[in-house]
């Protein structure tokens, strides 16, 4: 279940509703998504193969329907991390804070991670997030993204055009890593 941290107190939040409601009004969807055992079974393998991927998306079908039909993302597929060499260097594009130029859709079936936030009066927040956690963040927003020492995270990802997701970056500056407990 996805934890929230809004660093200027430091008290989390771990309801979803209380979680949806700190972030909707500062541009980021949060909601909670069944991941059935099936799902739960494909998001633990060690490598997933394209049709591990397809089933996945396909388990998800009626809320990535809704979705396209409500936000207009006409693709959907699967990204899996996992403690590989080469791992760490890939992530390392992600732990500086960024933005994109399409909305960064992610539903967590599997495996740990932790996103973090700058919001419009610069204050900064984090969301760990977990298998069924869902999170939108709008195009344009300050962000960055950790693995936790795992290094294992497997998501749903909805997207425009994958050219969307080459990162802008502010500066070199890393964001604060979460601290899972
Ligand atoms: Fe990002």
């Amino acid at each position: 279940m996805a934890r929230l941290i809004p660093l200027w107190t430091g008290r989390p939040l771990d309801d979803p509703t209380a979680i949806a409601e700190f972030l909707a009004p500062r541009g980021v969807a949060f909601a909670r998504w069944e991941v059935g055992s099936e799902a739960t079974a494909l998001a633990a393998r060690e490598a997933l193969d394209d049709d591990a991927r397809e089933r996945l998306v396909a388990l998800f079908r009626l809320e990535l329907a809704r979705l396209a039909d409500a936000e207009g993302y006409p693709a959907a597929d699967v990204v899996a991390v996992r403690a590989v060499p080469g791992v760490d260097e890939a992530l390392a594009r992600f732990d500086r804070v960024h933005f994109h130029d399409d909305d960064e859709v992610r539903a967590i079936v599997g495996g740990r991670g932790a996103f973090g936030f700058v919001g419009d009066d610069g204050r900064q927040f984090l969301l760990e997030v977990e298998a069924g956690d869902f999170i939108s963040v709008p195009a344009g927003m300050w962000h960055w993204f950790y693995c936790d020492d795992e290094r294992t995270i497997t998501a749903i990802r909805l997207f425009r055009d994958s050219a969307g997701w080459t990162p802008h970056y502010r500066s070199t500056e890393r964001g604060v890593p979460a601290v899972h407990g």
